[in-house]
């Protein structure tokens, strides 16, 4: 009877759970046997296995976080924590290994299957949409949902105090969360660490506003921008003489019930996972394309490159004026 193991690493995303509740019965469905592996790549390295039952993913679809909790782990970057994570596979008897992540995870996993044979099936599974062979990552949707609420909540106090309000979001190397969330929350101004913005033209934006008797500005800035949050709300305060808040969403952003599109995307993914592994397919990574849930070929998918999206980035300007 063929073995699966499926683990979730890296950052957690609402959505991993339905992941796991829909390959975990697929499974069984088709008579594999489906063994959890608990705390991402570290439990894969100390063996933390253990098999699951139907029973076993009950009432988790509508749960953010991971029911089999994750990591991150610098031991499975060095060749013995590599060799250690293979040997218990082979232990197992696991050759078919899901790994829902995003990049990092992906691509560690590239390197057990092409370092040890296992067959892997990537999942993406990360709030910050930074994969770019998908049109969108599990666990993204709910996480702009979450910052839009959060946009709507601050914009009633932002505006009545006639403030300049900066939020910061989640996204260390890929600004799409304040990309889209800026756009879609009617924030004058978006900062990403795809590149520098220059601060005059920040400021200039707010004051046009306030010459046209806008009550008050929304900046939302990434976390991976290159100037600091804190330093944002000084250099805005010296040069506009607003009054300047800061608002940080942080851990905010990665728990929550997933949405039903994340829902839709992780269940579909669980289900391609154990279909490909059921049909003999090696080393894909599944994701979205154009509405449409397919696998691509895992090296492949994780050398393509992100395209900034200008566009979006445009129209935010004019759609706040
Ligand atoms: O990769 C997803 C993510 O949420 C990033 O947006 C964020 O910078 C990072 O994880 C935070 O990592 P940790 O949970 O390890 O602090």
């Amino acid at each position: 009877m063929k073995r699966i193991g499926i683990l979730t690493s890296g950052g957690d995303c609402p959505g991993m759970n339905a992941v796991i509740r829909a390959a975990t019965r697929y499974a069984i469905f088709f008579d594999m046997e489906i063994y959890g592996i608990y705390r991402g790549y570290e439990g894969l390295i100390d063996g933390e296995f253990e098999k699951l039952d139907r029973r076993s993913v009950a009432d988790i679809m509508q749960r953010g976080g991971t029911a089999l909790r994750t990591a991150r782990s610098e031991r499975f970057m060095t060749p013995e924590g590599l060799e250690r994570a293979a040997r218990n596979l082979e232990t197992f008897k696991i050759n078919d290994l899901i790994v829902i992540g995003g990049n990092g995870s992906l691509t560690g996993a590239l390197v057990l299957s092409q370092k040890y044979g296992i067959n892997v099936i990537g999942i993406p599974g990360t709030i910050d949409n930074d994969l770019a062979y998908t049109d969108s990552t599990i666990g993204f949707d709910t996480a702009l949902n979450t910052v839009l609420d959060a946009i709507t909540r601050i914009r009633d106090t932002s505006s009545a105090h006639e403030r300049t309000t900066i939020i910061e979001v989640m996204g260390r190397h890929c600004g799409d969360i304040a990309l889209y969330a800026g756009l879609t929350g009617g924030a004058e101004y978006v900062l990403v660490p795809e590149f520098e913005s220059d601060i005059n033209d920040i400021c200039q934006k707010i004051m046009e506003g306030v010459n046209a008797g806008k009550l008050h500005s929304i900046i939302i800035r990434a976390e991976g921008y290159p100037v600091s949050s804190l330093d944002l709300v000084k250099q805005v305060e010296e040069r506009t003489s607003r009054e300047v808040k800061l608002v940080v969403l942080s851990y905010l952003q990665r728990g929550g019930s997933p949405t039903f599109k994340d829902r839709m995307l992780a269940t579909e993914c669980g289900v391609m996972a154990v279909e490909l592994i059921r049909d003999g397919e090696k080393n894909k990574a599944i994701g979205e394309k154009d509405g449409e849930v397919r696998a691509f070929d895992l090296e492949e998918a994780l050398a393509e490159q992100r395209e900034f999206r200008y566009d979006i980035y445009n129209a935010v300007d004019v759609l706040s004026k």
